[in-house]
């Protein structure tokens, strides 16, 4: 097996990315080396994190304008690296993260429009040197039918929350970014079943680690 691999699954708002990492959380599970697996999901994985995550997801009182949310996910990002992926991929391990960096240039960067695609992975990179995903899993929907196939009886949070304009921007930058990195990118139509997103997802991962 491949020493320290980092796999990322990125995406709009309801394409899929829990599901289809509950239901690769639940394979790895069947493995013999399922310890050498770790899974984390941003914003957050770290105490911290979770704080941030809390708000700027559910922060009614005081919602962060633009700038203070972009350094808001940053901060959550550098804490989750240097605390637990560093070491986890230092360790030889299989590190699957629910979005990283590109979900940044896609909402900070093309819907929120603060800083350029560029200027973001600039600064990205100021914040965590080069590490790079190995495996990004793009799972494309358009906005208007993942919206759609949201469950109405959960609320919507905050960035949720905002107009179709904004989330088809966001797809807009996710699509940039899987045309601009083709190597790292796997993007799985996720119109598809749950279960044919599924085997994609474990026979990309199976290619690369074996
Ligand atoms: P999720 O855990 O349901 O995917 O929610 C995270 C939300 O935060 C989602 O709306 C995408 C957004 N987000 C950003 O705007 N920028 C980022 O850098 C990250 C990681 C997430």
């Amino acid at each position: 097996m491949k020493k320290g691999l980092f796999i990322t699954f990125e995406g709009g708002e309801a394409s899929g990315k829990t599901t289809q990492i509950q239901m690769l959380k639940d394979y790895v599970n069947t493995l013999d080396n399922k310890e050498d697996f770790v899974f984390v999901k941003e914003p957050g994985g770290t105490v911290l994190g979770e704080s941030i995550r809390n708000l700027l997801m559910h922060n009614e009182i005081d919602p962060p304008v633009a700038k203070a949310e972009l350094f808001l996910y940053c901060a959550s990002r550098v804490q989750l690296v240097e605390k637990v992926i560093l070491s986890a991929l230092n360790a030889g391990k299989v590190v699957v993260a629910d979005r990283f960096y590109d979900s940044t240039i896609a909402y900070q960067g093309f819907a929120r429009k603060i800083f350029s695609a560029d200027e973001i992975l600039q600064l990205t990179q100021m914040l965590i040197g080069n590490l790079k995903p190995d495996l990004t899993f793009y799972l494309k929907i358009s906005p208007e039918l993942a919206f759609k196939r949201k469950n109405p009886d959960i609320p919507l949070d905050r960035i949720e929350k905002e107009g179709l304009g904004f989330h088809k921007k966001v797809a807009e930058g996710f699509d940039y970014m899987a045309n601009l990195e083709k190597d790292r990118f796997c993007v799985i139509d996720a119109t598809k079943s749950v279960q044919e997103v599924h085997k994609t997802v474990i026979e990309h991962i199976n290619n690369i680690l074996y």
